[in-house]
């Protein structure tokens, strides 16, 4: 979810105001998951390496997830979005942990699922499911990719990634392999279920082939 910063440079706006205007989108794409039939959304919300920016805008991206969960958890229940968090979120604040241990709890049994990605790395991911792998003796991909965050959520078919930026930032490496990729302009708080129901249909015209011919 690229590009708040620079949405808000181009209005003159604090970057805090991005990053609100980010959320909204997030909200208007959840809203969008039933009637669109995904069956998984994976956003990339905080990173392992978005520590390295400045406090202050540490503190804004946690105070707005404490109130994105707070405003919109119910509606999650309602809709019936199950939510999934990947990445190292234990580590978290424990106040946000214990927000989203309760989430989870109250999402459980929902159909469609947002998971996000908070505190994560794909390169720390592999590295501690393939510890986890190596201290059960049996190292593979079969057993890797069970142990990675990811393990009970569907394969990674796309791969969208806002803002003009053409690289993955350490984002679902191992399970982006066979993934179609896409990488659109579109700065992350103008993003609308319009531009993921035309990411979809340009997936849907890719022919993948996993290596054969
Ligand atoms: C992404 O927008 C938001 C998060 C990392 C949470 P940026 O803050 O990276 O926006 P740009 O790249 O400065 O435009
Ligand atoms: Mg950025």
């Amino acid at each position: 979810m690229d590009g708040n910063g620079r949405w808000a440079k181009k209005r003159a706006l604090p970057r805090a105001v991005g990053h609100q205007r980010g959320v909204e989108a997030v909200r208007r794409l959840v809203r969008a998951l039933e009637p669109m039939g995904l069956e998984c959304l994976t956003l990339y919300a905080f990173s392992s390496e978005n520590w390295k920016r400045p406090d202050e805008e540490v503190d804004d991206l946690m105070n707005l997830m404490r109130k994105f969960i707070k405003s919109d958890l119910p509606e999650f229940v309602e809709k019936g979005v199950k939510l999934k968090i990947i990445g190292d979120w234990q580590s978290l604040a424990p106040d946000i942990v214990a927000m989203l241990e309760d989430a989870l709890a109250q999402t459980a049994n929902g159909r469609q699922t947002l998971a996000v990605a908070l505190n994560y790395g794909g390169q720390h991911e592999i590295a501690r499911a393939a510890a986890k792998a190596a201290s059960k003796g049996d190292v593979t991909i079969e057993t890797i990719t069970a142990e990675l965050d990811t393990a009970d959520l569907p394969p990674l078919d796309l791969l969208i990634r806002t803002s003009g930026e053409v690289r993955l930032s350490n984002f679902l490496l191992w399970q982006a392999a066979y993934a179609e990729m896409l990488f659109v302009d579109t700065l992350w708080p103008d993003f609308e279920p319009a531009h993921l129901e035309q990411a979809l249909d340009d997936f849907a015209r890719r022919e993948r082939r996993y290596g054969g011919r």
